[in-house]
């Protein structure tokens, strides 16, 4: 297949440091070159810097779960994209949904993100998805292709090859609730569609898109048997060794 798997592990507001190097540890036992899929985790910002010292010279990846959209300066708080590549970061997650409607980040600041962390030579994994209401209201394919196209607004075709999608269903967030493969299925195939519209067929066929949403090993099969999923955005399976690696295995 043209599109390896990837499996991104976002360990959102949990683990301390001395957790996360016992995690690793296990982790590592079990993840090496033979592993089918490409595996990333993204721990809490303060875990950065351990955790790249026990990852350099692995195959596992290392993202951040937030970038600030300026280098430097008075910002309370954020963290920018060159900190985070000195921190060892690979990747950041941009605009997840807790992002979006906890911290209220509108699509324009997810945008200059985007475009600073890609600027930087970050690999950026931009979230999208619609909330319940916006489903029942049948908003969804209205939503998911404004967050696409307003994240990847002035984004190059060549920044773009750096880009992987995460379609995450709000209601489908630690809720247990998971969108079946039919419906996770329906939208990435849109998404995609998206792709190719805005960077032509090629990057679309490239373009990794991962499915998030209560994922586990029980539906993780099915869903990765989707034509256009592409790999997992896992949130609470990803803090356990045994069940981040029954997901990563289901990639078969
Ligand atoms: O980033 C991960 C997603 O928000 C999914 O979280 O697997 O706990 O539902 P979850």
């Amino acid at each position: 297949p043209m599109r390896k798997t990837l499996i991104v592990g976002n360990w959102k507001m949990n683990k301390t440091i001395s957790q996360a190097e016992e995690l690793l540890q296990r982790l590592l036992q079990r993840i090496d070159s033979r592993c089918p899929a490409e595996v990333v985790v993204a721990p809490p910002f303060t875990i950065l810097a351990a955790a790249r010292a026990q990852l350099c010279d692995t195959v596992i990846g290392l993202a951040a779960q937030n970038v600030a959209a300026e280098d430097m300066g008075a910002f309370t708080g954020e963290v920018s994209a060159p900190m985070l590549i000195e921190a060892g970061c690979g990747w950041v997650i941009i605009g997840h949904s807790e992002r979006r409607h906890q911290f209220g980040e509108p699509d324009a600041l997810i945008n200059r993100k985007v475009k600073n962390a890609l600027e930087h030579g970050l690999k950026v994994i931009l979230c999208v998805g619609e909330t319940d209401a916006e489903r029942d209201a049948e908003q969804t394919e209205h939503v998911v292709h404004l967050q696409l196209t307003e994240g990847l607004n002035g984004v190059t075709p060549a920044a773009a090859a750096h880009v992987v999608v995460a379609y995450e269903p709000v209601w489908a967030i630690g809720t247990g609730q998971t969108a079946t493969p039919a419906q996770a299925q329906e939208v990435h195939g849109l998404i995609r569609r998206w792709i190719g519209e805005l960077y032509g067929p090629d990057t679309a066929q490239a373009m990794r898109v991962l499915y998030g949403g209560s994922v586990t090993p029980d539906n993780s099969h099915s869903l990765l048997g989707q034509p256009d999923i592409d790999g997992a955005l896992v949130g609470g399976a990803s803090l356990d060794v045994d069940l981040f690696c029954a997901i990563i295995g289901s990639a078969e």
